[in-house]
């Protein structure tokens, strides 16, 4: 049975086009489908990417309204969408406990750096980069997690490394990231498809 993603995003949404990508000719063909992309910011870039493959996309101002108001909307979405897993792809909020524990296990989030280490609250994009780039780290890398209560530190689904050159600029380390980032969330999705179906044999 074909998997209903839930897509959420904030900005240029390269890792829903690497999903979008992946289903259609890639290792998500017959796997999976994104019935949604729902996005936090009416500006962004994903919003075009979702309507030029034809999909539904839904933006919502999350400056514009109150908290709650805005949770409710992204749960009824995403329950109305009948999506089997969520994807946060660049998704800058934080998901509400209701959506946690109702889709437990089937949130995935996608991190630019080789957690635990660089994760937290206030690590995203840029601010990730320059504190590897600061430590003189050697490696990098992506990270794919399940997603619990707090910031970035549910189960590690998949990671994969990047190794650093010597005084590399945090705009380089972002873009080596970026890179294996759009390689293993499409991965990392096609292996919770599977597990769910090995489990449910
Ligand atoms: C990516 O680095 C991702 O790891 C982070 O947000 C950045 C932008 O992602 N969560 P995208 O291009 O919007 O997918």
């Amino acid at each position: 049975m074909i998997k209903k993603l839930a897509v959420l995003i904030s900005g240029n949404g390269s890792n829903l086009q690497a999903i979008i990508n992946s289903i259609k000719d890639g290792i998500l063909k017959g796997v999976a489908e994104i019935v949604i992309v729902i996005s936090s910011n009416p500006n962004a870039y994903g919003l075009e990417r979702a309507k030029k493959a034809g999909l539904k996309a839904v933006a919502l101002d999350y400056n514009g309204m109150p908290q709650e108001q805005y949770d409710e909307k992204v749960y009824k979405l995403i329950k109305d969408s009948g999506a089997d897993l969520i994807c946060l792809a660049g998704y800058l909020r934080k998901v509400s406990h209701k959506i946690i524990e109702e889709y437990k296990s089937k949130i995935l989030n996608i991190h630019p750096a080789l957690l635990p280490k660089y994760g937290g609250k206030g690590m995203y994009g840029h601010h990730v980069h320059e504190a590897v780039v600061k430590a003189k780290e050697k490696k990098s890398g992506a990270t794919v997690h399940l997603v619990d209560d707090d910031y970035d530190t549910g189960y590690i689904i998949m990671q994969k490394e990047v190794f650093l050159n010597e005084n590399e600029s945090h705009e380089d380390v972002a873009k080596k990231v970026l890179t294996v980032e759009h390689e293993i969330f499409p991965q990392a999705i096609k292996k919770i498809v599977e597990n769910e179906q090995k489990n449910n044999k």
